[in-house]
């Protein structure tokens, strides 16, 4: 099954969760008050994560390794703008030296602007929550567009701005913690305009596509013993989750990045998963799901990219399937007509995994945190890499 001449084969990952000492930050200060405050998470701290601020040579030649012809990072817009209005030129230069080395080792560079993890300054004007906020990002966003210019090929503004909602404004586990559901609005509401703001701005500095990443569950009812009620509550959960949230953004975005990890299956309005393959997070891994998803998407008519697609797994005994069946149901998608240009495993290398720490293994490459970080690729790197360089998947082949 060979996949369309020039898609792209990558890995993805974000800031504050690979680079280490991303001080100046929410999740930094957060993470240091632990102990003070006896919480539960965050589980670890982020401290020198995978040193990949200094280590992004190395992990580029695994990439390259991979056979991989783009790779999904993301700046910390902390470090670019540590007061507002005032840039930081080492740490930009610093950026341009990682896109460089990224296009070097022939990698194209698709850019997250925002990737959850936000200045002090910031967070101290109330963050997400405050209605100057779209204002405020698109200047950091024309700024970097300016800045960056000829060493990125796609930009993202702004990634998974529901699950940040969620996380940090619904059910309170990340920073600022609130529990406040007319705030979680207000912080979806202004995630929007920001995207919308922030596109217009850079698209008078950029000809290159802009888009913003979603996550997206894919919502169904149990296939035997759903009711109804369940169909309808499938379709009303899903249409919050996915058009709610695009449809308003159509006019604005060039391109759609697609984070996908789950299916909720619902049976007297809870939830019942097969579970018949999970993660080590416990996650029900249902690459079937993939498939209905971009379907779906097809009526946006943009060029689609999954932007995020990933297995804990500690023991790599689950990941290689994992990568046949779900890269089959990105093959099926575009054989139906989806307009998919690419593919970026989360993640390259085992990371922070937010309020988790450090113990889920999403890595196609294991780090040895006792040992100088010292990168290991596991089975399913190879089976990757094979992947990538033939552009194609062969099922049993493993
Ligand atoms: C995301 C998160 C990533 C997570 C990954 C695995 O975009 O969902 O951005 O940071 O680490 O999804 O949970």
């Amino acid at each position: 099954m060979k996949f369309p001449e020039g898609f792209i084969w990558g890995t993805a990952s974000a800031a504050h969760q690979v680079e280490g000492n991303d001080t100046n930050c929410d999740w930094w200060e957060w993470e240091k008050s632990k102990e003070e405050n006896k919480r539960q998470f965050p589980l670890d701290p982020s401290e020198l994560a995978c040193d990949f601020y200094h280590r992004y040579e190395e992990d580029f030649d695994l990439c390259k390794q991979l056979n991989n012809n783009g790779v999904r990072i993301s700046l910390a817009w902390n470090r670019i703008e540590p007061e507002q209005g005032k840039f930081d030129k080492g740490e930009i230069e610093h950026y341009k030296k990682v896109f460089h080395e990224a296009k070097k080792k022939g990698l194209k560079v698709f850019l997250t602007l925002q990737h959850f993890t936000l200045p002090l300054w910031f967070v101290g004007m109330g963050g997400w929550s405050n209605i100057k906020s779209p204002h405020i990002f698109a200047d950091f966003a024309e700024r970097s567009a300016r800045e960056f210019e000829g060493f990125v090929d796609t930009y993202f503004t702004i990634n998974e701005p529901q699950v940040y909602a969620l996380m940090a404004y619904t059910n309170g586990t990340w920073p600022p913690n609130k529990k406040n559901y007319f705030l979680s609005l207000l912080v979806q509401i202004n995630l929007l305009r920001a995207h919308c703001l922030a596109y217009k701005r850079m698209k008078i500095i950029t000809k290159n596509p802009i888009g913003i990443v979603k996550n997206i569950v894919w919502y169904e009812p149990h296939p035997t013993e759903g009711t109804l009620l369940d169909k309808v509550a499938a379709k009303i959960i899903f249409f919050l989750n996915c058009d709610f949230f695009l449809w308003p953004l159509r006019k604005c975005t060039d391109t759609l990045g697609l984070n996908f990890y789950f299916t909720t299956r619902l049976k007297k309005l809870k939830v019942k998963n097969l579970d018949d393959v999970i993660s080590d997070l416990g996650w029900w891994v249902n690459p079937a799901s993939l498939e209905k998803i971009l379907l779906h998407l097809k009526k946006y008519k943009i060029p689609i990219y999954v932007t995020e697609n990933g297995i804990a797994d500690a023991r790599d005994t689950l990941r290689k399937k994992f990568l046949t069946e779900m890269l089959l149901s990105c093959y099926k998608s575009i054989s139906k007509g989806v307009n998919l240009k690419g593919y970026f495993y989360w993640s390259l290398t085992d990371n922070y995994e937010w309020h988790q720490g450090f113990w889920p293994r999403f890595g196609l490459v294991g780090i040895d945190y006792e040992h100088n970080l010292k990168r290991k690729p596991r089975n399913s790197f190879y089976y990757y890499a094979k992947i990538c360089s033939s552009n194609e998947i062969v099922l049993n082949n493993e």
